[in-house]
């Protein structure tokens, strides 16, 4: 195992822990709303990153794609500049502690709170019978923030609700059974909110096809940004369009400088530049900015055996901390019998 970094080892540093599910390579929406973030904030906290592959079971997809999809999101976490020497980087169900913890939890959750969930009542909807692994998502992930005892976890606004049910179960938890978890914060970030897709419309994934995978080759880059909506009132050319309503430059914000924002805000309203040409220049930027990406990414494909060390180390130093924990909360819940059966 390499050697902890200062900050592991001085404490000093307030500790984050986030984590993905795994559906494969990341796409824009991921970067631009979590893992661009994730990347500045090595410099200031002590981070753990996680593939939660034990949530996505409750999505239902195909058990064939599962693995698959953990590599590619490893290899998109790595590329982007989450940085194993730094961080620790880790999948979910290489340590066991997350699901043993999420099962003692339930003891401290009440269902109503569950039941409340927006997330769960929007999926719960769209199945037949629902699977109790929905209900429990976020003492899952309750589980997997307090494991760490985090201050700390960056989310989007779609998930402030499951940090607060995390805040609830600590506090419950500290009543019942003594001060043991922090009430941890959500780290919202200002001024980014939901990052619209390319239909201009739902919230950026991959299922929805609205975003652009963030390894995308040059060629798709274009071909995604292309089929972009655009103003709507702007139907043939020489209309003049209204930038602040246009989901394109909006996403010019993220890529491009601001004399060239401009010039394209002018040229957009005096109807002398296209959509298609501000689209041209907002693919080019992508394709510029994640370049450094798919480099790196294709390092990482051309050497798998360093992604599985690279994880191998970063369940290792987890499980370290995880282990610690997990002593504390089963001395306090009586799942230690051999305490009453001395040495
Ligand atoms: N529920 C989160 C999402 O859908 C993923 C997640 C699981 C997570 N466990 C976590 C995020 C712990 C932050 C911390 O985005």
């Amino acid at each position: 195992m390499r050697s902890m970094t200062p900050s592991e080892s001085s404490g000093t540093k307030k500790r984050i822990f986030s984590g993905m599910q795994p559906t494969g390579e990341a796409h824009l929406g991921n970067y631009l709303g979590a893992l661009r973030r994730w990347v500045k904030m090595q410099d200031d906290y002590d981070c753990i990153w996680c593939i939660v592959d034990q949530h996505a079971i409750t999505g239902g997809g195909d058990p064939a794609e599962l693995p698959g999809h953990v590599v590619d999101l490893a290899v998109s976490y790595l590329a982007v500049g989450l940085d194993p020497e730094r961080s620790i980087i880790f999948v979910q169900s290489d340590v066991h502690e997350h699901t043993e913890l999420a099962w003692l939890f339930n003891a401290v959750t009440p269902v109503g709170d569950l039941e409340r969930m927006t997330q769960f009542k929007d999926k719960s909807q769209r199945v037949e019978s629902i699977p109790a692994g929905l209900l429990n998502y976020p003492v899952l992930q309750a589980a997997d923030i307090l494991l760490y005892k985090a201050d700390g976890v960056p989310v989007g606004e779609d998930q402030k609700q499951h940090l607060e049910l995390t805040r609830d179960i600590a506090r419950k938890f500290n009543a019942t059974y003594g001060e043991t978890f922090p009430e941890t914060e959500p780290l919202i970030e200002r001024g980014v909110g939901r990052i619209v897709g390319l239909d201009g419309d739902a919230k950026m994934s991959k299922s929805l096809g609205n975003t652009v995978p963030i390894l995308a080759e040059p060629g798709e880059v274009w071909d995604r940004v292309r089929t972009a909506v655009t103003d709507p009132q702007r139907i043939r050319r020489s209309d003049p369009g209204r930038p602040e309503v246009c989901n394109v430059f909006t996403l010019h914000g993220f890529f491009t400088d601001e004399e060239t924002r401009a010039d394209l805000a002018d040229g957009c309203r005096s109807a002398t530049i296209g959509c298609i040409d501000c689209k041209r220049v907002l693919s080019d930027n992508i394709v510029d900015a994640f370049g450094p990406f798919r480099e790196r990414a294709e390092h990482y494909r051309a050497h798998p055996d360093e992604v599985r060390q690279i994880l191998d180390d970063g369940a290792e130093r987890a499980r370290i901390i995880a282990k610690q924990t997990m002593e504390e909360v089963r001395e306090r819940m009586g799942i230690a019998w051999r305490n009453a059966v001395g040495t």
